[in-house]
């Protein structure tokens, strides 16, 4: 596996940016990310109706915008005029929704690694994911580490290893289910990113012992990272990318 380019020190990755110091998913939390000494970003990428490429975690706009509506209904002329920031506090009331080539410039001119968490709708998978690899593709620094590309859609990590068969692949688990071996070989996955609430010591001696990396989300509380540090874990997504950096 083509994993010796990845480092996961230090082992914190900021879950959307540095989703508690600006709006997540914005530009200023990934440069806030990478002002905390962090190494990792996590974000979401998704389709507007253009088949721009958009980093944002929900499928509406009501939570972090001041649209409404799907996401995926409105071309990147519209979403771009929205107000992505005020929600969070009145000062990022510039944020804008990033296209995922915009990100990649932020992540590239800070030095960050990035986990690129496919959202992908049902019936888009194929779309989503080429517009991803081609953004990959044309625009990721050719110098720099591969992102590691997630997503709880094993439609889209299917398409992702047809059509990349070099890409980092990272499968993500929400509820433990016992085939994660199968899909983890069948998809030749370099890393698992699982929801820490179910995971113990054993767990994690299981999944460590098939050499892949094992990253846990999303982990806000210093103790619980350390103790997931201390049975092998390689690094943690967190929101409080600043308090666990702080507790290393
Ligand atoms: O990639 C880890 C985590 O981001 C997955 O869940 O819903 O926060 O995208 P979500
Ligand atoms: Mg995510």
């Amino acid at each position: 596996m083509p994993t010796s380019s990845i480092s996961f020190v230090p082992p914190v990755i900021a879950h959307r940016g540095a989703s508690n110091l600006a709006p997540e998913n914005t530009l200023s939390a990934f440069v806030k990310a990478a002002a905390t000494g962090a190494k990792w970003v996590e974000f979401d990428v998704m389709l507007a109706a253009c088949g721009e490429a958009v980093v944002i975690h929900d499928e509406t706009l009501e939570r972090t915008t001041n649209g409404t509506g799907n996401v995926s209904d409105h071309p990147y002329s519209y979403l771009r005029t929205l107000d992505a920031g005020s929600w969070f506090h009145p000062r990022f009331a510039n944020e804008r929704i990033p296209t995922f080539k915009e990100v990649i410039a932020v992540i590239e001119a800070h030095g960050l690694n990035a986990n690129v968490e496919i959202k992908a709708l049902p019936g888009l998978e194929d779309q989503t994911v080429r517009k991803v690899l081609s953004d990959i593709e044309n625009y990721w620094p050719k110098d720099a580490t591969p992102p590691l590309i997630s997503s709880f859609s094993m439609e889209a990590l299917k398409l992702v290893r047809a059509y990349s068969p070099p890409a980092l692949i990272a499968i993500l688990i929400h509820e433990w289910f016992e085939a994660w071996y199968d899909y983890t070989e069948a998809l030749s996955c370099v890393s698992l990113d699982i929801n820490h609430e179910i995971l113990d010591a054993d767990k994690v001696k299981l999944i460590k012992a098939t050499d892949r990396f094992l990253l846990c989300y999303t982990v806000n509380n210093p103790q619980r990272a350390l103790e997931l540090f201390s049975w092998g874990v390689d690094a943690v997504f967190t929101d409080q990318v600043n308090v666990i950096m702080k507790a290393l």
